[in-house]
């Protein structure tokens, strides 16, 4: 009852992380959480919390008003009113905001008391699955709490460059109909059709081409997807996405507009000037990074020496291209921290990511070369391999040989890990990429059949576009699809969409899907398609992905209010747990034990 009386007396003035010595003198109320108490020669020092930050409180709990105080405890919730008083000189603190004041309690009335906390906020040796069972504690430290508000800014300034560019903001449904975003779906019962399912949409890739359809020309949402996938770092099962999509434009037109909306963001948010964006082929970031998301702050990247390489005298060389194989190389400056017990350790984690092994050649101060192919490789050749590499004096050259695909995931391991280590990445400035000319479908070997690399919406380059009807030729295809990647993360992905029901057609028919399945699933779609339908095309960015970056952090539960674990849990409320069984009754379902599948380690 008192409690809310003084509510209802009093109200707050300040946010305890706003004051500054040009509030001193100012009588002002503050209300918020106790992040910490100690005694000093008779005097209580609080540090009083709220999401600004915090402000240190001198109370005398000689007082009668303060007399209670020290009992409170930590995480309590308080009212403190007081006067704001510059520190002495010797006590001003430029570790906090508010360092240069405190405020001199004259009341201070406890709102709810808390139980002893199981860990301190802020501490930041706290295990992961505690503080995500008690993520409203963790919650309350400052880093997360900047999270939070960067998120919210983000989104007004999303919405704000696309409204000032004619974009609508449209809201499309959740439960809905499988999306074809390649994960597995998200399954809800329906209660009113026994045995049916919506999906909860994994992108709402259709909607929104749907509503080019209709006519709304530019379209945005902040839209909640649903994976179920394998999560990593940087995956969550439910996510958010900037989804955009226009309609009569190209590739260039969809890049413009995104490249300018990275441009204010990063402004904005980093004070970054990101200026133009290069692009690159799927076929070149292959090539010379060995992945389609390469960190371009990274300045590695292969060389293609095949042709010197052939007629080396080295087998295992000559062996590789006569199978159409591939020689590359990778260049390290200071040969001299490559140690024969390192090079050993990087060959054995090669080996784990499929190439057979590595080769090095390095150069040495007194002009010589070094390198276990001295016994096949004559020194002549060894010195024009090293040199075609673009090896300068003291340094290695790395040497991979294999075909393509058993390269790439050594290459990309040795890029950004030996980057990293050799302290090669220039972390000051955001690297952005455009990759383009994907490949429109691969082989999927467990299942037998084509699947699209983007989604079967996806245009295939109009001078590709015949080689749909060649099944030797598939592979061949290039899509109008484009990535957006920084400093190595995929942070948004799109593609000029077919808006031909014939082009549609087709593409279905080369991923193999008999017409009763495609009328199953995309049937309302294909049918929407004889319309009228615009050219139209568009993206989305991970807009979890997109706040890592600008927060600074690499893992993705930073910056999502309520995260899963990799397993998909959430440690806080127990999801999901068992239904009640009249629940279960209610929708038809049944449970059909199954055998224990593996769980993945959080
Ligand atoms: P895509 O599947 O490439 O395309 O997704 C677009 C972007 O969404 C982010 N993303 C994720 N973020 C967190 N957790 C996940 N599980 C997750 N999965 C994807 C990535 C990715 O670049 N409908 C198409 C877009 C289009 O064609 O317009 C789509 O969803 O940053």
């Amino acid at each position: 009852m008192k409690q809310g009386k003084f509510i209802k007396e009093l109200k707050r003035s300040h946010y305890c992380g706003e004051l500054r010595s040009s509030h001193a003198e100012h009588e002002v109320i503050l209300m918020g959480w106790i992040k910490k108490i100690r005694d000093h020669g008779g005097l209580l020092f609080m540090d009083l919390r709220d999401k600004t930050g915090y402000v240190q409180v001198v109370l005398d709990p000689k007082k009668k008003e303060l007399k209670q105080v020290s009992s409170f405890g930590l995480e309590s919730v308080v009212a403190v009113q007081g006067k704001v008083c510059l520190r002495p000189q010797d006590m001003v603190s430029n570790k906090i905001q508010t360092g240069e004041v405190e405020i001199m309690a004259e009341r201070c009335e406890l709102l709810s008391r808390a139980d002893t906390p199981p860990f301190l906020v802020d501490d930041k040796n706290v295990s992961e699955s505690l503080s995500l069972k008690y993520r409203y504690l963790d919650l309350r430290s400052q880093r997360l709490q900047k999270n939070i508000q960067l998120a919210h800014e983000v989104y007004q300034e999303v919405r704000k460059e696309l409204s000032a560019k004619d974009f609508t903001e449209v809201n499309t449904p959740i439960l809905y109909k499988t999306t074809p975003e390649g994960a597995r779906d998200y399954l809800v019962p329906s209660r009113l059709y026994p045995g049916s399912f919506y999906a909860l949409v994994q992108s709402p890739q259709t909607l929104k081409q749907l509503l080019m359809i209709s006519g709304v020309d530019r379209y945005f949402q902040l839209a909640r997807c649903f994976r179920d996938e394998d999560l990593r770092s940087d995956r969550q099962p439910e996510f958010t996405q900037i989804d955009v999509e226009m309609s009569f434009v190209s590739e260039e037109d969809v890049i413009q507009i995104n490249t300018e909306l990275v441009q204010t963001l990063w402004k904005k948010f980093k004070n970054q000037n990101v200026g133009d964006i290069p692009s690159m082929t799927y076929a070149q970031a292959m090539d010379e990074y060995g992945t389609d998301r390469p960190d371009l702050r990274n300045p590695l990247k292969m060389k293609d020496i095949s042709s010197i390489a052939q007629g080396c005298g080295f087998t295992v060389f000559e062996r590789v291209l006569e199978k159409k194989g591939v020689i590359k190389s990778l260049v390290f400056p200071r040969q001299e921290n490559f140690s024969g017990s390192r090079l050993k350790k990087i060959t054995e984690e090669v080996r784990k990511k499929g190439l057979g092994g590595l080769l090095w050649i390095k150069s040495l101060e007194d002009g010589t070369f070094k390198s276990p192919a001295e016994k096949w490789i004559q020194p002549p050749v060894l010195q024009k391999i090293f040199e075609e590499a673009g090896g300068e004096k003291n340094h290695i050259v790395l040497l991979l040989a294999g075909l393509p695909q058993e390269i790439y995931p050594a290459a990309d391991f040795l890029i950004s890990s030996l980057g990293k280590e050799e302290g090669l990445i220039q972390e000051n400035q955001d690297q952005f990429v455009w990759i383009r000319e994907f490949p429109l479908l691969e082989y999927d070997s467990g299942n037998q059949r084509w699947k699209a690399c983007h989604h079967p919406f996806t245009a295939p380059l109009d001078e590709d576009l015949s080689l749909l009807l060649d099944q030797q030729k598939l592979k061949t295809i290039r899509a109008k699809a484009y990535d957006l990647v920084c400093n190595g993360h995929e942070l948004a992905g799109g593609s000029v969409r077919i808006h031909e029901r014939k082009t549609q057609e087709a593409v279905f028919k080369a991923l193999s899907l008999s017409s009763e399945e495609c009328q199953e699933k995309f049937g309302f779609f294909l049918e929407a398609l004889r319309y009228g339908t615009p050219p139209h095309g568009g993206i989305a960015w991970g807009l979890d992905r997109l706040l890592m970056v600008l927060s600074g952090t690499d893992n993705i539960r930073d910056v999502i209010a309520f995260p899963k674990t990799t397993s998909a849990l959430c440690l806080m409320s127990s999801a999901p747990s068992p239904a009640q069984r009249d629940q279960l009754l209610d929708l038809g379902i049944q449970i059909i034990k199954k055998p224990a599948s593996p769980q993945v380690e959080d």
